[in-house]
């Protein structure tokens, strides 16, 4: 099984940006941590940041043959088309993970143009929301 983690704009700085809504924990920790897991399950895992839109929507056409896609496109959650039809055109089972809680946040966070191409979403849940997100993935093939 193969999945891609792909965080969007600003994420590179967890750790340092707004630590009382995003947490202390930088991007590098939270990823180790997912390949620790993913290598303990027999899993490859990849994981890539961007801060540009289209090379995003490039990541996701290259990992088009993952099994899975764990994806918090920040901000382009709620403005992207390219990344929702990304999405689409590859077929890949993503689960949207955002940090914070956007419902509880400023009102043009409540809408996402990616859930409705998701399976599913974690949100509010801190960094814990991306182990969550592995977690469903590890138990899919485990069934498997
Ligand atoms: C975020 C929420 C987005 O609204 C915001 O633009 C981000 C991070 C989160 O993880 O809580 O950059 O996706």
């Amino acid at each position: 099984m193969k999945i891609l983690v792909l965080n969007g704009p600003n994420l590179s700085r967890l750790g340092k940006r707004e630590p009382a809504i995003y947490g202390s924990e930088t991007l590098c920790e939270i990823e180790e941590r997912l390949k620790k897991t993913a290598a303990e399950n027999g899993v490859e895992l990849v994981c890539l940041q961007s801060e540009v839109e289209g090379e995003m929507v490039q990541m996701i056409h290259r990992h088009a043959d993952f099994d899975g896609l764990i994806l918090n496109a920040a901000a382009y959650t709620h403005t992207s088309v390219a990344l929702r039809d990304a999405i689409s055109a590859v077929g890949i089972e993503a689960v949207e993970v955002h940090i914070s809680n956007i419902y509880k946040r400023e009102e043009f966070r409540h809408h996402s143009y990616l859930s409705a191409v998701c399976v599913g979403g974690i949100f509010g849940l801190g960094s814990r929301g991306y182990d969550l997100a592995l977690e469903y993935f590890l138990a899919k093939k485990k069934a498997e």
